[in-house]
Formats: structure tokens, C-alpha cells, sequence
């Protein structure tokens, strides 16, 4: 019932202004009344919004932050990621949901952020860290590896949200268990999923000398659950049988899998490994 509720409001914000773009609004997101406006005005650091831009330019001269509010977990030579407590950090997180709801419409937004931890995208500038995008990440949920997946639209299509699902499974990896993301999949979500799963599953496959690598292995390898491999797996037919009674074999033809690989999408931008400094909470 709630869903529906959510899903039939009408959008009240039409835009809104981050990271130096003005952006379009997708859907609804319970902002205030009071922000029932054309156009609000976000600090794109903290996140605080506001109704007139001048009111934003004044906060943004005294805001004191420069980067997400949590520590800086990974960093190369384009992009940081910084870990931000939904306890610790109430107000920045709840203002990222309320955002990022706005580019969302298959989930309710939940109004408590304090079980989450935000896993922030950011691109360096000379003096500050531009927000790019985030997952966030249900604390204490071992099936789950993501919850809610964003790249704001003026970074989207630039390989940030396979690096973030890759971030998440880099996790995974360190936390020893195999993840999932939350259901339901939005259709831009579904899409990057089954293009990240697909490279790291056929990429492993090819690099792969060993003819007799199972389901098990790739999963100890990626971090990526094994029901996600059989559907990748059988979706792109790689899992055959000869006949219905014999059993299942894994087809690895160079040829063939090097065709899928063509045709899934753009390599992603990889997440370096030794670049992550992060250790899995108790
Ligand atoms: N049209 C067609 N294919 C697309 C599109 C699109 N508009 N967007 C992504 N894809 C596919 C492509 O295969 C693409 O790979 P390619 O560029 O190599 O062809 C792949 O998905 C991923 O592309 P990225 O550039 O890595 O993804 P992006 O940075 O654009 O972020 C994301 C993807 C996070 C889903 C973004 O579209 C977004 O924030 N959407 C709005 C919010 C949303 O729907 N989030 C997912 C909800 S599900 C969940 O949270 C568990
Ligand atoms: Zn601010």
C-alpha cells in the first residue's frame, strides 16, 4: 500500500541545483512542504538545500565542510570514496536520501538512515571533493551488499556505477562472504548489474586456464552470489547441457565468450584494490 502511495504522488520539485549542474528532477521525494517550489538549491557538500540561490551561495562562503562527513576509504589518481555513518551523520544522510529519491521511484524512502552506512563517490577539485554518487549499505546485513545505488545524471554513463557495484563486491571480498543487491532493481540498476556481472564473470572465464573452474569458484573470486552467476550464466547460454538428462558444462570457447564481452558495454573504470583502506565492522 505505502509503495503505491509513493509511487502515485505527483513530482513537486522540478529541479534542482548540485554540483554546479541544474538537474532535472525524475520523481517524487517527500522533501518539506516548504520545498514544494520549481527549483531548490543543495550545498554540495553538505547537502542542505535551499530555496533561493543566494541563500545558497551565503551558506556554501560559511559551510565548513569540503568532502562528505566520514573517512576518505579509497582514493587513485580520479576518484574518492569516503564511508559516512547514517547514525553519526543523521542530517547529511538523510538530505543524500532525500535527494537521491528524487532520481528513484521504485523504493519508499526510509526516513531512518541510521542502520546505513553511504558509501560516497567523489571527484577531486583543487580545494574540495565533488559528490558524484553513492550506495549505501545496511549495517549488519550479511546477504545484502548494496541497498540503494545513485549516480547523480551529470555523472551518469561514465562507468561511475559499475565502479561503485565493484566497490561493493570489493568489500564483500574483504568482508570473506558473497553479496547481493537489495530487490527491486530499477531498470537503469538492472542494466548495470547484468553488464558488471557479465564482465567480471566472462573476463574471470577467459583469464581462467583451468577447464574445470565451477559456480563455487567464481563466486570465491568476485564475491558475486552464486544465484547472480547462474543467471548470468545461463542467460547468455555459457551453462549447456548436450542433452535434458546429462549434465550441465560450462561452454568457455575463447571465441564465444570474447563475442559476449564485445557487445555488453564499455570496459568499466576498475576499482584498484590496494587503493581501499577499510577493515569490515563488528
Ligand atoms: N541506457 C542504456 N543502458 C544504460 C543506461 C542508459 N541510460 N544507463 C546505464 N546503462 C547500462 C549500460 O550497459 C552501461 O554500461 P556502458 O556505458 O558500458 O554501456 C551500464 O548500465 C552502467 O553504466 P555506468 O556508466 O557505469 O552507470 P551510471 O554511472 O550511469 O550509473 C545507475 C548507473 C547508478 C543505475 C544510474 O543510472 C542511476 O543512478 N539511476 C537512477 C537511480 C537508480 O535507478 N538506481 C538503481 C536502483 S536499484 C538499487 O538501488 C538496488
Ligand atoms: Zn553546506
Amino acid at each position: 500500500m505505502q509503495d503505491h502511495e509513493e509511487a502515485t504522488k505527483i513530482k513537486t520539485i522540478r529541479n534542482i541545483e548540485l554540483g554546479g549542474h541544474l538537474l532535472q528532477t525524475w520523481y517524487y521525494s517527500p522533501f518539506p512542504r516548504e520545498f514544494h517550489v520549481d527549483t531548490i538549491f543543495s550545498c554540495d557538500f553538505c547537502l542542505d538545500f535551499f530555496l533561493e540561490k543566494n541563500q545558497k551561495d551565503l551558506h556554501v562562503l560559511q559551510c565548513i565542510l569540503k568532502h562528505p562527513p566520514g573517512d576518505e576509504i579509497y582514493r587513485d589518481e580520479k576518484l574518492s570514496v569516503f564511508e559516512v555513518d547514517g547514525y553519526l551523520q543523521r542530517k547529511y544522510c538523510e538530505n543524500l536520501c532525500l535527494i537521491s529519491k528524487l532520481f528513484l521511484d521504485h523504493k519508499t524512502l526510509r526516513y531512518d538512515c541510521s542502520p546505513f552506512r553511504f558509501y560516497v563517490i567523489c571527484e577531486p577539485r583543487p580545494t574540495c571533493f565533488q559528490i558524484a554518487g553513492y550506495f549505501s549499505k545496511e549495517k549488519g546485513q550479511v546477504e545484502q551488499n548494496l541497498s540503494c545505488i545513485l549516480v547523480l545524471p551529470s555523472y551518469q554513463r561514465k562507468g561511475y556505477g559499475k565502479f561503485l557495484i565493484e566497490f561493493s563486491y570489493e568489500l564483500s571480498l574483504i568482508e570473506k562472504r558473497t553479496g547481493t543487491p537489495e530487490r527491486p532493481l530499477s531498470d537503469l540498476g538492472f542494466r548495470s548489474y547484468i553488464t558488471w556481472w557479465t564482465q567480471k564473470i566472462v573476463s574471470i572465464l577467459l583469464e581462467s586456464e583451468d577447464q574445470t573452474i565451477s559456480i563455487q569458484n567464481i563466486a570465491d573470486l568476485t564475491s558475486i552470489d552464486q544465484n547472480d552467476i547462474l543467471y548470468v550464466l545461463e542467460n547468455f547460454k555459457i551453462l549447456r547441457k548436450n542433452d535434458p538428462n546429462s549434465k550441465p558444462f560450462l561452454f568457455t570457447q575463447k571465441e564465444y565468450l570474447e563475442e559476449i564481452l564485445n557487445h555488453i558495454g564499455k570496459p568499466s573504470k576498475k576499482v584498484i584494490r590496494e587503493n581501499i583502506h577499510w577493515v569490515p565492522h563488528m
